[in-house]
């Protein structure tokens, strides 16, 4: 989390963006999940005040369902005003207005700014920019913050833990940006075992793996079978055809892995199945009515984390 703000938050220090989920500590992280479950079992009566007279702009450069919707939804759930646009080609973005003057104009409309953007970088850049703070829904195939603080709202309410968790990582982990920032939000985390199963072309990053490997038990394979007896967690994810430089290279590894239930009978009693959703066919619909899934619940759990930064946000001023 950055530091240069000068309005205390209800974080307990002065975090001003939600950029990197490498900026946050695992104090920071704890906060917000504990904020989340005050929301998640708060009547919504209750807090249709807390953010009033507060606007927050909904910036999408990029496609998004759950993101963009949720982050609206738990806005107005805390009685705030969006503003906003889901498609730049109806924005001066199309006229050649740089993302700078974009954000120098919201700046002016809204107290909170919520970007996502399809380059890496961007919403770092924005938030050096703005005085107001900014929430990174996603920079290309960099970080996702707030779909990792969703993701371990998720894993915590399940298995009422973090720590000890044996995770398996499987599909795109070269273009995946959930991924990216879960692997830094475990590495804060106690004895936590990652099995990371992709094609050799969409392993996971090399800096990433050497950032987190002193804290994280990793293991990489191509073999899905291979440590799902082992794993607490199949977190699947979707091949990310729109990052690809080249069709044809889409083509090889599109199939690559198909989550059935003939495949979760064999792995861990118990082995509960998230993904970051959107799904194309990762996982079988025939999974979507069994204990096995998790990923509907952990879509839905974005709804008190994002009111829950909201709420940490509110009044902060660079
Ligand atoms: N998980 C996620 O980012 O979904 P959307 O792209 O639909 O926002």
């Amino acid at each position: 989390m950055k530091t240069k703000g000068k309005t205390k938050t209800g974080f307990g220090n002065f975090l001003t963006d939600v950029i990197s989920i490498s900026d946050f500590s695992r104090e920071d992280i704890e906060k917000v999940l504990a904020e989340a479950k005050r929301m998640d079992e708060m009547p919504r009566n209750k807090k249709s005040e807390l953010l009033k007279n507060t606007v927050v702009a909904s910036l999408f450069f990029e496609p998004s369902t759950r993101t963009r919707l949720s982050f609206e939804t738990a806005a107005q759930n805390l009685g705030a005003r969006i503003i906003g646009f889901a498609d730049p080609n109806v924005t001066s973005t199309k006229k050649g207005e740089s993302l700078s003057d974009t954000i120098h104009m919201v700046e002016n409309y809204a107290d909170i700014i919520i970007m996502r953007h399809y380059i890496e970088g961007a919403a770092k850049r924005a938030a050096e920019i703005s005085r107001k703070p900014i929430i990174n829904a996603g920079d290309g195939a960099n970080q996702h913050p707030t779909q990792t603080l969703l993701d371990l709202y998720t894993i915590k309410k399940e298995f009422g833990k973090i720590d000890g968790m044996k995770i398996a990582i499987a599909g795109d982990l070269k273009y995946g940006r959930t991924v990216h920032s879960l692997m830094y939000a475990l590495a804060m985390f106690n004895n936590i075992t990652v099995y990371l199963i992709s094609p050799e072309s969409l392993k996971m990053p090399r800096y990433i793996i050497d950032d987190t490997k002193s804290s994280l038990k990793i293991f990489e394979t191509q073999n899905m079978d291979k440590y799902l007896q082992d794993a607490d967690i199949l977190y699947a994810t979707r091949i990310q055809k729109e990052r690809f430089p080249d069709e044809i290279e889409y083509e090889k590894v599109k199939n690559a892995y198909v989550v059935d239930l003939a495949m979760l009978k064999k792995a861990k009693p118990g082995i509960k199945v998230m993904h970051p959703l959107p799904r194309v066919n990762e996982i079988s619909v025939e999974i979507d009515n069994t204990p096995y899934a998790l990923y509907f619940q952990q879509a839905a759990n974005g709804i008190p984390v994002r009111e829950a930064l909201f709420y940490l946000l509110r009044g902060v001023s660079k």
